[in-house]
Formats: structure tokens, sequence, C-alpha cells
């Protein structure tokens, strides 16, 4: 049996809310028809945000959502996407299918969209194919409330009033689709850029720069790009960056065959979760170089594009990455969402890939109907760790399962208290056995349950369809007992289990 301790005593920093934050891109299906319709679509919108789509992102009270991409943002000239739609450019989206891209969503749908959602905006910008004037007038238009070619624009696009932009990211993936740079060489076009995404309004947050990081476990970019944006004047790169970001998807059978996502065997199942709890060394090891340049902690590490990346389902467009979701994605957002709350200390933001219909989605849509997948109801389990404070909590007695070279722990588990509520997050990682777990609360007082929630399946390939839209959801978890400050708990197999007590 696994014992876990959980230290009320012991709080360990904030979770940021936007570690929970969404990603999406002009990417296949994902904003055209998952997130924004036409008029004549028949489909209910307000201004052309899809009413159910919004509806079930609202209950996940998703904190920030990063726009428009993903590789498509170094190609994307923001000029394209404003102003009447009909003489709006039309362009081809070379990253993604060849599809023509009529940019009929572009800032303003994007900032409405937010408005909708009731989140933080985090555009991402174009380093890659842009010019430093491009992004600077796009801030410009974004967020300047005076007289200016920009703002004035703006308003003649009627919007009168700035918006707010929260996180400005400077390039993506420049080490590849945003430009195939060395991390020298980007570090220097870094340093140029973000100059000039100025803070034009003194009564707003600063805006929080995002500064193009590593791919996976490259570290010389980590180490590279730091020692470069480094100012020895200031003895610091935090002046140059308030996020370096992180980039790491979980592909079962690697980049090249991927995998299927909804027909696996066992030791597949192992091994994609062996791949998801990969990412605990990835912020280690990238923490710990950025804790060379930044020992105060004071550049968040942004894990802005995370998640499963199968094969996309048969019969579909191999550039829209569109998969189905199971009970094993249930779990590598579980497991993978323990893990950034345990090191809350550095990771101060992650966006899952992506919101709608693309890799490991919230939602899937056809036509006008709309399915949750078993990673939105991780999601909205999970969103009870935003703004929370991480408790100090230890998980001893936990076996290593697996099959092959692909060994896991049993268990993994994460614990947060806001408000006087505890918060317990445990996934059973086991596809053949249920697991008990003997909690103690140090301290000894008693305590009461006042929510406990499950998402599971005894087979972990199952999926939501359009037809059974609820094979996989939340449901009441009744598998514990509690005795003043003792809890016993039983785990079924392949489960992702939320607990919240007084
Ligand atoms: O999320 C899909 C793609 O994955 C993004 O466009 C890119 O940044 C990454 O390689």
């Amino acid at each position: 049996m696994a014992k876990l301790v959980i230290n009320e005593a012991k709080k360990q920093g904030k979770i940021e809310p936007e570690v929970y934050g969404q990603f999406s891109e002009h990417l296949g299906r994902g904003i055209y028809e998952g997130l924004f319709v036409t008029e004549d679509s028949g489909i209910a919108n307000v201004n052309g945000m899809r009413t159910d789509v919004v509806e079930a992102l609202k209950e996940l009270e998703v904190p920030v959502l990063r726009w428009p991409g993903g590789c498509f943002a170094d190609e994307y000239h923001w000029k394209d996407g404003i102003g009447p739609k009909e003489t709006r450019k039309r362009m081809v989206n070379t990253n993604w299918g060849g599809v023509v891209e009529d940019n009929s969503f572009g800032t303003h749908e994007f900032m409405e969209l937010c408005r909708q959602l009731g989140c933080k905006t985090y555009v991402n910008g174009n380093l890659g194919s842009g010019t430093v004037q491009e992004m600077a007038e796009w801030i410009e238009y974004m967020t300047f409330d005076g007289i200016s070619p920009m703002a004035d624009l703006r308003k003649k696009n009627g919007h009168d009033a700035p918006w707010k932009v929260d996180y400005f990211g400077v390039g993506n993936e420049n080490w590849g689709c945003g430009g195939n740079m060395n991390p020298e060489h980007y570090a220097n076009e870094y340093r140029r850029y973000q100059t000039f995404v100025k803070n034009l309004d003194p009564d707003q947050e600063p805006i929080q720069k995002v500064c193009c990081g590593a791919n996976v476990a490259d570290y010389y970019w980590t180490r590279d790009v730091l020692k470069t944006c480094f100012s020895h004047v200031e003895k610091k790169a935090h002046g140059h960056m308030d996020h370096l970001s992180l980039h790491y998807y979980v592909h079962p059978k690697g980049w090249e065959i991927k995998g299927s996502a909804t027909d696996f065997d066992e030791e597949t199942w192992y091994q994609t979760l062996y791949k998801a709890l990969y990412i605990e060394e990835l912020i280690e090891r990238h923490g710990t170089i950025m804790d060379h340049f930044d020992p105060e902690k004071k550049i968040g590490m942004a894990i802005d594009e995370w998640g499963t990346w199968y094969t996309c389902e048969p019969g579909t467009d191999p550039g829209f990455l569109y998969q189905q979701n199971t009970v094993r994605d249930a779990l590598v957002a579980g497991i993978t969402m323990n893990i950034f709350n345990k090191h809350c200390d550095r990771v101060k933001m992650a966006c899952i890939a992506q919101t709608v219909n693309v890799l490991q989605a919230m939602l899937l849509t056809e036509g006008e109907k709309m399915i949750k997948t078993p990673t939105y109801h991780v999601f909205h389990m999970y969103r009870h760790h935003q703004g929370a404070n991480l408790l100090g909590s230890e998980l001893t007695g936990v076996e290593d399962i697996g099959m092959g070279e692909w060994l896991v722990p049993k268990v993994t588990e994460s614990v947060s208290e806001k408000d006087g509520i505890i918060t317990m997050t445990l996934n059973n990682l086991s596809a053949s056995e249920q697991e008990e777990v003997d909690v103690h609360f140090i301290g000894d007082r008693d305590h009461k349950v006042l929510e406990a929630r499950i998402v599971t399946h005894e087979d972990m390939h199952t999926y939501n369809t359009f037809d059974e839209p609820d094979k996989v959801t939340e449901q009441a978890f009744n598998g514990y007992t509690l005795q003043g400050s003792r809890m016993k708990l039983v785990l079924p197999v392949c489960s992702v289990v939320e607990i919240r007590v007084k």
C-alpha cells in the first residue's frame, strides 16, 4: 500500500493559474469550425464564436489562450487579418495542409474570443518572417490609447479602446519552423525585436515577454540563448525576458511513427506514460541552466506547447493533426499537471496543444455536434489548483510498474490549498491493478470531504464519440474512507482522482 503524507503547514509557493492555459493555432479545424463559425453555418454563435464551445471552455476557467501559432505565427502578417472581411488577404497555410487561410479570424476576433472566455491574452509575434516594425506596430495597434497611426487604424476598424496584451511571444520554435536559427542568432534577434515590444499604456500591467526556448532536451539552446541575452551591466537576463518557453510532445512510438490514438497495446500504454513523465527531467535540467543565469527565478518557464501527438485519425487530412482522445490522454494530462504543480517555483505558464480538434484537444466538433474529451474532464477537475498554494506532500511505498523498459511509478500526486480547501489529485497508472493509498494529514486535525471526483474506465482504449459522448466523463468518486486525519483511498485502474477536503 502507498502512503501519502500531507503537510498543510508546508506551503511551497503559488501554482500560477496560467499553468492551466490553452493554445489555439490556425491549424486544421482548430479555429475555423472548432472555435469560429460563419454566419451561414447554422451553428449557434456570438460574434462568430461557437456558443457550445465557449460555454464548455468557460467551465474550465481557462486562464490564458495562446494564438495564432505555433509555426503559423512566424508566417502570419497581422495586417492581413484586420478590416472588412471581404478585403482581407487570402494566403496559403504552408505549415498545415497547404489550405487557403482567408484571415477572417484575426486580432479583433481573437480579442473577442478572450473576452467571451474571460481569459488572459497571449499573442505570439512573427520574428521568423516579419519585421521589427511590423511587430512594433502590432503592439501599437492592440495596446495604444492615444493618437497614432495604428491606434487610429484600430478605431477605424471599429474598436476604440485598446486591448490588454498579457503575454507576447517573440517568435515560435525559431530553432525550426520559425527560421532554423542557431541559438546565438535567435537570441540576438530576440534582443532586438523585444526592445520594440513596448508598454504603451502606463496604467496597464507590463506585457510579459516570452522568449523562444528549447525543443525537448536541447539544453544547448537554453544555455546559449540565456548566455546571449544576459546583460553584463545589469548582471541578469531578466531584463530581456519574463518567460522562456519549452516545447515537449509525447509521441508514443517516436516522431516518425507516432502511433495510433486509439489502437495501442499495454506496452504502448506504459511507453506513453513513461514519455509523459519525462517532462519532469526536462523541467529540472532546463531549470538548472536557468538557475545559473537567473538564481532568483524571475524568468518563468513557459511550457507553451505540450501534450500527446499521435498519427492523425484515419481518413483525415494529415496536415490537420486531428486525433481522438482516450483514457490514456486523461492520464497523460493528470500526471503532467501534477508535475507542473510540483515545479511551481519555475513553471509559470503552460498551454496544452491544442484546445479544439487539434492534437490533445479539450473538445472535438463535427458540424453542430461537440463532445468533451477525457482530457477536458481532467482539466475540469484540476482547475481547483489554479492560484492555489502547493502543499508539501510525500508519497512512499509506490512500486514501479510497466512493461519492458517502460517502468513508471504506479501512483503520482500533487496537493494544493486555497481558501482553506485542500485539493489532492492522484493518478493510478496501472492498466491492471487498483491501488490503495493511505493518506495522513500532519497535524492530526479532523478533516471533512467536500467533493471527490474521478475520470476513469477499466478499458484504457475508451473514448467519447459523437454518438456516445459520455463514455469517459467526470464521476463522483466513492472509493475513500475518512477518519479524523487519516484517509484510505482505493484508486481504480487507469484513473485520475480529485479529492477536496476542508
Ligand atoms: O502544435 C503543432 C505545432 O507543433 C506547432 O505549430 C509548432 O510550434 C509545434 O512544432
